[in-house]
């Protein structure tokens, strides 16, 4: 198929709601599609692999070491078969795992400045915040802010912590639960690409809707350029995304690179995700009446994922 086709494939897919679970014959076929599909390229699984090591081998040892050879062994046969049969394998694995927030202290500390952390304070929503743990380090790190409220549309041993932490489950994919009230700042950290777009539009403007006069929507996302020049590419990272040959095949290694965690563990969320680019976000933004800084880009620190990550602060312009 030529480029334009592709691409247009790429667009025009629709991709599966949720769940998203070994159990679900959709989801299944969909995930071990993309992951073979794009696994059968040397330079994809060269940068896959690599990426996996410094994520989980340096994270976890010898155990994370182990995950991603289990992963990439099966990756590198290409098999559909091989990858089904050895799914429960990587299920124990990672379950062995035991990792935490997707951010590391060190990737944290890095991000900080451009947070300016003095100005992060008051009232905090976490949309899609997993286990909780960000709102932890945030009451931790930030002395002013004064409480977090974590919400997500499943509970996955969501961390209660202390009085000022919170945790509750949306009632729905693009709503939060009643009587949130009103906050300073909302994050959205990594969890906005795992909605379909039409959902990330909803949610982004009901916590816009959420957000004080002098509130801020802060997002974090796994996202990709083609001419935007990281502020940290470590190990050559960035550039070797760069190499895999355009947009759509950045997205497919993104989605293939999503879809392995999905394997190991059922999750309330759709598939493949949905990635903007740099420019795509702030656009979106923007298009909703914000004043869009864009603080990060980059392949930021040991420990970090799979995909470059984007920082965006928006303010809506009242
Ligand atoms: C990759 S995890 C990130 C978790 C956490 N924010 C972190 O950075 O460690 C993505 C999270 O987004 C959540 N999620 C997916 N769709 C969502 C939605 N429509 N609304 C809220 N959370 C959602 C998932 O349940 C999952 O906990």
């Amino acid at each position: 198929m030529d480029r334009a086709g592709r691409e247009e494939q790429v667009d025009g897919h629709q991709p599966i709601p949720f769940p998203c679970s070994p159990h679900n014959t959709a989801f299944l076929s969909e995930a071990v599609d993309a992951f073979c599909k794009t696994f059968t390229d040397v330079v994809a699984t060269d940068l896959g692999y690599d990426l996996l090591v410094t994520n989980y081998s340096r994270r976890a040892g010898m155990v994370g070491a182990r995950f991603v050879d289990a992963v990439f062994g099966i990756a590198r046969q290409g098999d559909p078969d091989s990858l089904l049969a050895a799914i429960p394998k990587m299920r124990s694995y990672y379950r062995e795992l035991k990792i935490g927030p997707l951010l590391s202290p060190l990737a944290y500390r890095e991000l900080q400045a451009g947070l300016v952390s003095d100005d992060l304070g008051g009232r905090t929503f976490d949309i899609g915040a997993g286990d909780n743990s960000f709102g932890q380090y945030l009451l931790r790190t930030y002395p002013r802010v004064t409480s977090v409220i974590g919400t997500d549309v499943q509970v996955d041993h969501a961390c209660v912590t202390e009085r000022r932490l919170d945790f509750r489950l949306q009632p729905r994919p693009d709503s939060l639960p009643r009587d949130l009230g009103i906050a300073d700042t909302i994050l959205m950290k990594h969890s906005l690409h795992h909605m379909l777009g039409q959902v990330q539009d909803s949610l982004i403007n009901t916590c816009l809707d959420h957000l004080s006069d002098s509130g801020r929507l802060i997002i974090f996302e796994d996202t990709y350029s083609l001419d935007s020049k990281p502020l940290i590419d470590q190990d050559g990272f960035h550039s070797r995304l760069q190499g895999l040959g355009g947009a759509a095949r950045i997205r497919d290694f993104l989605t293939s690179m999503d879809a392995w965690p999905i394997f190991t563990r059922d999750k309330q969320m759709s598939f493949p995700g949905t990635y903007r680019d740099t420019r795509a976000w702030k656009d979106l933004l923007m298009a909703k009446g914000c004043v869009v800084k864009s603080i990060f880009y980059g392949i930021p620190a040991e420990g970090y994922g799979a995909a470059p990550l984007g920082v965006y602060i928006a303010r809506p312009v009242r």
